[in-house]
């Protein structure tokens, strides 16, 4: 049931406060100074042992992964790969005993996750789901995991499973990083909090959503459009330009800024509009800098900003503002107003939002 919303994602993309919620309800315990994930009780030891994680999924699990990988290394200090479960089934990947391996799915259906599950396997390696769909494949195959609780997604866009999947992602990363002492605990009791008000704060976001509409109407006869972030923002770009390219239709590529002048700012002038994650992190100068050069070549700036920053709401066309919040917990904001952003996009298009064309909610075959 659709209930108020015209549409099964913009319903999914406002029940995010509510389902980053659920799923870390009854996690984080006793005031949020622990976090406890019974699903993953057994086997933390060969987690904490590991030398290194592969992360297997697609498409926008994939992107939750690549998230993954900074938290993991930031403040669990073990080395990451994050692959497509697509590359991985039928390479000849290097895997013994020692590793541990988390797939992530929404569905736990997808063909091509289950395979390098298999193959995962077969090689001895300690396999872990992250997984939205209670009883599924995955689920079952696995040896132990986490249950995203986002509820049943039926937009094939999927938004809020993503969102529950970076939660639970942000969740293993702290309890790995406390059981192996590479956090301190301030940090680990500031990150904790910092998730803890992400509901609130997504809330926020999306009270303010129509402006996003918009922006929408400027934008939405653009044939290509370009994603820049950095650091723990760059998959919310290529999450981003997934939105817009699957349900609007618009070609969209999401880039790591620093890449920019390494190929893509070739395509830069004035029918290009640029969506840039620019919130005020570590990176804030250098995403500025990417700014400045996408403005120099007449491009159209799209800029996603913290809260009550001026300056460059004066330099960019338009801005979309986040509340504040810690740089490992900012892409569960960030991913908001691009869901939002695509969405709007689509609509004035007059494209099918739910049911894209050519795409099925779970890829049950090659
Ligand atoms: O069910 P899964 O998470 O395994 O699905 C993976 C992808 O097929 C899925 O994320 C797809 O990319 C979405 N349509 C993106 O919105």
């Amino acid at each position: 049931d659709k209930g108020a919303y015209d549409y099964f994602m913009l319903k999914e993309i406002h029940e995010q406060p509510k389902t980053i919620e659920e799923t870390f309800r009854g996690r984080l315990q006793n005031d949020y100074s622990e976090i406890v994930l019974g699903g993953l009780l057994n086997v933390f030891p060969k987690i904490e042992a590991a030398k290194r994680i592969v992360i297997i999924g697609c498409g926008t699990s994939w992107h939750a992964g690549l998230i993954a990988e900074y938290l993991f290394e930031e403040y669990a200090q073990v080395s990451v790969e994050v692959e497509y479960a697509s590359e991985f089934r039928y390479r000849k990947p290097v895997l013994s005993s020692d590793d541990v391996v988390i797939l992530i799915s929404q569905s736990g259906e997808t063909a091509d996750t289950l395979a390098a599950l298999e193959l995962a396997k077969s090689k001895g390696a300690t396999v872990l789901g992250i997984c939205n769909v209670v009883g599924s494949t995955l689920s079952r195959e696995t040896e132990a995991g986490v249950y995203t609780h986002a509820g049943v997604e039926i937009g094939v866009a999927s938004t809020k499973a993503f969102t529950a999947q970076v939660t639970v992602l942000t969740m293993i990363a702290l309890k790995l990083a406390k059981r192996k002492g590479t956090i301190s605990n301030e940090t680990y009791k500031v990150l904790v909090k910092e998730l803890a008000e992400i509901p609130e704060k997504g809330r926020a976001i999306l009270d303010d959503g129509e402006k996003i509409k918009a922006i929408a109407e400027k934008y939405h006869e653009a044939v290509n459009a370009l994603y820049l972030g950095r650091g723990y923002l760059f998959p919310v770009a290529l999450e981003g330009a997934l939105k817009l390219k699957e349900i609007s239709y618009i070609h969209a590529e999401g880039y790591a800024a620093g890449e920019m002048k390494h190929g893509p700012i070739a395509l830069v002038d004035n029918n290009l509009p640029v969506v840039v994650v620019a919130p005020q992190d570590d990176y804030y100068e250098k995403v500025v800098s990417n700014i400045q050069e996408v403005k120099a070549r007449k491009g159209n700036v799209i800029a996603i900003v913290t809260e009550g920053d001026k300056g460059l709401k004066e330099m960019v066309n338009d801005v979309i503002e986040i509340p504040k919040s810690h740089p490992a917990v900012a892409p569960l904001l960030a991913v908001i107003p691009l869901q939002l952003l695509a969405y709007h996009i689509a609509l004035l298009k007059g494209c099918n939002v739910d049911q894209p064309r050519n795409l099925a909610k779970s890829v049950t075959v090659e």
